[in-house]
């Protein structure tokens, strides 16, 4: 079976936070189940530098106005087409943003256009290619269902996966004609949206299948606020929506062979954390107690990820034996307040403001608990990276956190079956609670340490997960969804 896969970001050429991540890790796992891929990118310049073995498939084409091209290549393992339009893609560092933090004025006509040259491939342009099934994530490839539904040509079916519901990629109407779609798109079965071209709306529209990537997230977004205006379209197709559990790259991230950790172990020898854990205290100028309690925390700084409320509660911990650190970037307010904080507590808060894959690799390996305070969370992925690093996981009880970590509650730690510590509502005083329960039982090692063996024994590997996709996939094919709705 052939998947087509469009997504605006994959690991390690371009990625803003999890979904590069799984864009680059599951064709791997979908190759297991006899689901080959290839993902359709844009040409961003680290995409252009990486791509190997370039062929060019289609040398020069008109994308609504844009001179373009297709190429053909891979980077490693992964087979990928991208698409070549220099004055929509070719700018360096964050992919929708510019070096002020603001989105790209033209991120409309970009992402249309990634999507029309990706509906091209996938109606067949490029010679000697049909995908069986096309894959589509997050709202700058929405548009591909409508152009798919709208050319009324043969297209193979869509799934979209919804990686985050809050980013929906709102255009004025007055785009309808720019974006190459016909008026009778804009209406609310197409891609009309409260007056405006909603690319999340289209595809949840008009794909033929919809995923998310946890079970309590497919659920919390079919209602409000948690749809975020939604929810009433994902009520109305609610036999057409699976959550499924992200996973991990599993040899990308295993603390033996993981070139970012300074002292490489076994995932489940504790004791040899203990070294990384200096290591990082003496890289970020934090008192070598070796008993302090390390929290860390890897983000980007948005409402979402609720890093406002580690800030609110760092003075509260000021006397004891705490100590945090936070690499993360985004909202300059926020960024400020992390700044502060480390003026104002040298020695037991310390940030990185930035993006450093390799500082969110060695903080797994030697934090002792990871904060992830999270407003809402789709699935989350850095949960799963401290489960498997001896790192245990604070966390928000929301989407994919709740789905992925046991709380350490009485009777959890009585069978022996906590992974971390979950809490709710997200807000700063009960975050406090949370953080003061899981210092107690750092206090109680072996209590402790049975946590970090439990979270290193679960599998956080693509395995099952992959499964489904393919399931959902052949299913499509098979139209045995015909009868859904
Ligand atoms: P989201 O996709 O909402 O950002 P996830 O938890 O799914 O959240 O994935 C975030 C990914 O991005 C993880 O791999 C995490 O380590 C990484 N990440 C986020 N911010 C940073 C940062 N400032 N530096 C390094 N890695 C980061
Ligand atoms: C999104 C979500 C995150 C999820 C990631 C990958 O960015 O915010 O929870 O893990 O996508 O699916």
């Amino acid at each position: 079976l052939e998947v087509l896969s469009v997504a605006s970001e994959m690991f390690p050429m371009v990625k803003t936070g999890g979904l590069g991540d799984v864009v680059a890790s599951l064709p791997g796992a979908l190759r297991e189940h006899n689901v080959r891929v290839r993902t359709v990118l844009p040409g961003y310049p680290a995409v252009m530098t990486a791509l190997c073995n370039v062929r060019e498939t289609v040398p020069a084409l008109d994308i609504l106005g844009y001179q373009a091209r297709i190429v053909e290549g891979n980077v490693g393992d992964k087979s990928l087409f991208v698409i070549d339009i220099p004055a929509l893609f070719d700018r360096a560092g964050n992919p929708y943003l510019t070096s002020d933090g603001v989105d790209w004025p033209d991120n409309g006509i970009r992402y249309a256009c990634f999507s029309r040259a990706a509906a091209l491939i996938a109606q067949g342009l490029a010679p000697g290619y049909v995908p069986d099934v096309v894959q589509t994530h997050d709202w700058q490839a929405g548009l591909t269902a409508a152009y798919l539904r709208f050319d009324r040509k043969p297209a193979p079916p869509v799934v979209h996966t919804i990686h985050n519901i809050a980013f929906q990629g709102l255009f004025p109407a007055s785009d309808l004609a720019r974006f190459g779609l016909p008026p009778e798109a804009m209406t609310i079965d197409g891609v009309e949206y409260y007056g405006d071209i909603g690319f999340l709306k289209a595809a949840l529209q008009l794909c033929d299948w919809i995923t998310t990537v946890s079970p309590t997230y497919a659920r919390e977004i079919q209602s409000d606020p948690w749809g975020m205006g939604l929810d009433g379209l994902l009520r109305a197709r609610s036999r057409r929506i699976t959550g499924i559990l992200n996973g991990v790259d599993t040899h990308e991230w295993d603390p033996m062979t993981d070139d970012n950790v300074v002292f490489p172990y076994q995932i489940g020898d504790l004791l040899s954390r203990r070294p990384n854990k200096r290591a990082f205290q003496a890289q970020f100028g934090l008192t070598p107690t070796p008993s302090a309690f390390l929290l860390g925390m890897v983000s980007r700084l948005t409402t979402q990820k609720g890093v406002d409320l580690v800030a609110d509660v760092v003075s509260e911990f000021a006397d004891e034996d705490l100590q945090f650190v936070v690499v993360g970037a985004g909202d300059r307010g926020i960024e400020r307040r992390l700044r502060q904080l480390q003026r104002a507590y040298p020695g037991r808060f310390a940030c990185h403001i930035g993006y450093s894959e390799h500082l969110g690799h060695r903080m797994q390996a030697a934090a002792d608990g990871l904060l992830i305070p999270s407003r809402f969370e789709p699935c989350g992925l850095t949960q799963l990276y401290a489960l498997r690093y001896g790192c245990v996981p604070i966390a928000a009880r929301v989407g994919g956190l709740a789905d992925t970590i046991i709380d350490a509650n009485q009777a959890a730690v009585l069978h022996g079956t906590g992974t971390g510590f979950l809490f709710s509502p997200s807000d700063a005083p009960t975050l406090a609670d949370a953080i003061r329960r899981a210092h107690d039982v750092y206090r109680n090692r072996p209590i402790w340490h049975q946590l970090q063996k439990n979270g290193a024994r679960y599998d956080v590997s693509w395995g099952q997960k992959a499964a489904t996709y393919a399931a959902i996939f052949r299913n499509l094919l098979a139209g045995d969804a015909a009868s859904g709705e």
